[in-house]
């Protein structure tokens, strides 16, 4: 069966609408399942009207690959383990940037197939489109590789600097806008594959000097990046719904970054020129000299908790990890029935993803009205008898608001030192994402509960139960 052009274009429309509400959708967690349903309904109406276009010769090939990436695609999504899907993510996207930079290349070798001119004669404008969505999906492609290899660890975290590194990256991105100049006079095949090769390198140089703590902003921003990729091949393709689902995702994406940078209080320039305070932070993460630590049980901590009127519990990665979310939703219902006034306190850029802390609670069924965000509850730290700090570090770390060489410095932290008693649970003293030490370990009214999250939480049930 083949679909007139104005039925797809209609089918488009549906599903463009439905992309829409699903990013509606998922951003509160009342919303986000309907927010997915909408998502998938809408890609999958995308991608049947796609395959009813009229000009298709072959299905064997487009059903093969589909069959092939959908199943790596359901093993992957099987066994991906919840802390892993940072580094997923950005493998996913420098998937998109090379699928941008292949689209580009045949149809720029055979440009008469795409409707867009004969080779040697391609319209200026689809030249343009061309060179914009294989220069983006290029930098996209090699930046999200090592923004993967950094997550995953094969990279180090820490910011790779060298000299002269902006200058050398503002060499490589004004040498781009003269060979896309270049292009369009003269439409060299060298020239193309030199803009890919150049936005290959320049993918490499922006991404190796960013450090740890500013992961998360860059990968929402390749997010965004491979969005506009899309949006610039959807030019190219001549395909409306390629350039709005690109467009909303490179928006989306650019929004998210914002917002997390806002969240880090980062100037969003500096983090994507990268780099800043990487050897402060090693320096920092130096010793413990001769500091004293206060190291309780699970024993202390319900004894502790079981007195309190009012507790706020701080979760991070290290929660995600211990997968302790269950265990730690049933400490916090012994506590309530105890008569405890009990909240969780979520920062913007908790373990590895955004949203990654509600995501857990929710699926731990914590009420909505328990989890209060940053700004909404900084303020009642002072008022709190005790935070329960759990799996988290670099969001509590006072190192943000008070040594300007911390690599941190600058990004708003959850007060929990303000509350009468810090309950710390981690395995040790060893440092967070950001590679430093946190001084907070060693305060009078911080007490380290060392183990695993999960067992800590059981630990402190049953002592509550006793
Ligand atoms: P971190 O600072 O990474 O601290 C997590 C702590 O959890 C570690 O210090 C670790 O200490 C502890 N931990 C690990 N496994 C544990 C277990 N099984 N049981 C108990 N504790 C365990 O995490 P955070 O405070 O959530 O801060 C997030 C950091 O990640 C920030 O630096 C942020 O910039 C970065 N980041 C965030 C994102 C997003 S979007 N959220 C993405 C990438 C990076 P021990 O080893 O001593 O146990």
């Amino acid at each position: 069966m083949i679909i007139s052009p104005t039925i797809a274009a209609l089918a488009y429309l549906v599903s463009a609408v439905c992309c829409i509400m699903s990013l509606r959708g998922l951003s509160g967690p009342n919303t986000a399942k309907g927010g997915l349903y909408y998502g998938v309904f809408g890609m999958g109406l995308a991608i049947v009207t796609t395959l009813l276009l009229p000009g298709i010769e072959s299905y064997g090939l487009i059903i093969g690959g589909i069959a092939l990436g959908g199943a790596i695609g359901a093993v992957i999504a099987k066994k991906i383990a919840m802390t892993a899907l940072p580094q997923l993510v950005a493998a996913f996207h420098s998937l998109v940037g090379l699928a941008a930079v292949f689209i580009a290349g045949a149809a720029f070798h055979n440009p008469a197939a795409y409707g867009i001119g004969e080779p040697g004669a391609i319209a200026i404008g689809s030249l343009i489109e061309m060179t914009l969505g294989v220069a983006i999906g290029a930098i996209t492609f090699t930046g999200s590789i090592i923004a993967f290899g950094k997550l995953q660890g094969f990279i180090t975290g820490k910011p790779l600097v060298f000299k002269g590194q902006h200058l050398v990256n503002a060499v490589i991105a004004l040498s781009l806008i003269g060979l896309v100049v270049f292009l369009c006079l003269t439409e060299s095949v060298t020239i193309f594959w030199m803009i890919v090769g150049l936005s290959l390198l320049l993918g490499i140089l922006i991404i190796l000097p960013i450090g740890g703590a500013d992961m998360p902003v860059i990968v929402s921003m390749l997010n965004s990046y491979s969005g506009w990729a899309a949006a610039g091949i959807g030019f190219t393709l001549q395909n409306t719904l390629l350039i709005i689902v690109g467009a909303l995702v490179g928006a989306s994406g650019a929004i998210l970054s914002y917002i997390m940078c806002k969240g880090m209080n980062r100037s969003f320039l500096s983090v994507v020129l990268g780099g800043f305070g990487g050897e402060a932070g090693a320096a920092a993460a130096a010793s413990h000299g001769d500091k004293q630590v206060k190291i309780g049980s699970a024993d202390d901590a319900a004894f502790i908790l079981k007195n309190a009127s009012s507790v706020v519990i701080v979760p991070g990665y290290g929660m995600a990890v211990a997968q302790a979310q269950h265990a730690l939703r049933e400490m916090a219902d012994v506590l309530k029935r105890e008569g405890v006034k009990v909240r969780y306190a979520i920062h913007p850029v908790a373990g590895r993803m955004p949203g990654h802390m509600n995501v857990l609670l929710a699926e731990a069924n914590v009420p909505y009205d328990d989890v209060l965000e940053l700004e909404d509850i900084n303020r009642d730290f002072s008022q709190t008898d005790v935070a329960f700090v759990i799996g988290a570090n670099d969001i509590t770390n006072p190192a943000a608001k008070k040594d300007p060489a911390s690599p941190i410095y600058g990004m708003p932290i959850l007060d929990v030192e303000s509350a009468g008693t810090v309950l710390f649970v981690k395995r040790s003293l060893g440092s967070g994402y950001a590679g430093i030490d946190n001084e907070l370990f060693f305060y009078d009214n911080t007490m380290m509960l060392l183990g695993d999250a999960k067992q800590m939480c059981e630990g402190v049930i049953k002592a509550l139960d006793h």
